[in-house]
C-alpha cells in the first residue's frame, strides 16, 4: 500500500513563478518515490496551469477549500465543481486555518456530501485546538468527525480521507507523540465503525502538523497512519525532497 502524503502550500508561494519552480522540484523528488502517492494543494489560483502541464501519474491535486454550492452569488468562492475542473480530484476541508476564519462543523458537513456527488474525495481535517488532561479533546474531535461524516451514505465511507492534525502543533517542528497519534488513529477509527460498522476500517487516516525529516519516520513505525499532510516543509524543495525519501525507505 502507497503512502499517501498532501503537500499543503497553503498561500505559497508569493509567485507562479515560483510555484512551478517548486513544483518541478517536487516532481522530481517524486521520480524517487514510487510507494508514495502525492497530492498538491496549491493556492487555487495556480491549480489549473500547474495541473495542465502535469502529465504523469503520481501526482494528484487538491484544492485547499471549496464552496458546497455549484455556482452563484459567492463573491470570492469557488465551487468544488469549479475545482474539479481545473484539475482537482481531491479537496481539504476543514482545515484549522478555515475553521478559525469562521468554517463550521456544519459546513465541512455540507463540503463533505457535494464534494462525494462530484467524485473528488474529501480529505475532512479535524483535531482539537489544544490539549488538557481533562481529555476533552476527544469530544471535540469526535464531533467535528461525526458532523462532517454525517450525510455520507455507508457505500462512500471509504472514499473519505480523515487527516488528523492537532492545530497546537501545527507551523512547528515538533509533533504529537507517535503514542498519542496511535491512540488517536484508534478513536478515530472506533467512532466511524460506531456508526458504519466494519466498513470503517477501509477509512485512510492521516496525521498532519508539523511533520518532518526527523519526525516522519516514528510517526509512520508508530502513528498507525496511512500518511501525512505536510505544510511548511512542502514549500521547501530541499526539506520535501529530503521528507519523501524518509517516507520512501520507510515502506
Ligand atoms: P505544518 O502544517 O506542516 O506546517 O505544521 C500542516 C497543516 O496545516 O496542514
Amino acid at each position: 500500500m502507497k503512502s499517501i502524503v498532501v503537500a499543503n502550500w497553503k498561500m505559497n508561494p508569493a509567485s507562479f513563478k515560483e510555484a512551478k519552480i517548486l513544483f518541478e522540484a517536487t516532481k522530481k523528488a517524486m521520480g524517487k518515490s514510487p510507494s508514495v502517492s502525492l497530492i498538491v494543494a496549491p493556492p487555487a489560483i495556480y491549480l489549473r496551469a500547474l495541473s495542465a502541464n502535469y502529465k504523469g501519474k503520481k501526482i494528484s491535486f487538491a484544492v485547499q477549500n471549496a464552496h458546497f454550492e455549484s455556482n452563484g452569488a459567492r463573491t470570492g468562492e469557488i465551487s468544488i465543481a469549479q475545482a474539479r475542473d481545473a484539475g482537482a480530484d481531491y479537496i481539504l476541508i476543514g482545515h484549522s486555518e478555515r475553521r478559525a476564519a469562521g468554517e463550521t462543523n456544519d459546513d465541512t458537513r455540507q463540503k463533505v456530501s457535494a464534494a462525494l456527488a462530484l467524485n473528488t474525495i474529501p480529505i475532512l481535517c479535524i483535531g482539537e485546538a489544544e490539549r488538557a488532561s481533562s481529555g476533552e479533546h476527544f469530544n471535540i474531535v469526535a464531533e467535528q468527525l461525526l458532523t462532517g461524516i454525517k450525510d455520507v451514505a455507508p457505500a462512500k465511507i471509504s472514499k473519505v480521507i480523515i487527516a488528523y492534525e492537532p492545530v497546537w502543533a501545527i507551523g512547528g517542528e515538533i509533533t504529537m507523540s507517535p503514542r498519542d497519534m496511535h491512540t488517536m488513529a484508534i478513536f478515530i477509527r472506533k467512532t466511524i465503525i460506531g456508526v458504519y460498522g466494519d466498513v470503517g476500517h477501509k477509512v485512510k487516516i492521516l496525521y498532519g502538523a508539523a511533520v518532518g525529516e526527523k519526525n516522519a519516520a516514528v510517526m509512520m513505525k508508530e502513528g498507525d497512519v496511512r500518511g501525512f499532510i505536510v505544510g511548511h516543509v512542502s514549500t521547501n524543495a530541499e526539506r520535501f525532497t529530503a521528507l519523501l525519501k524518509i517516507i520512501q525507505n520507510e515502506k
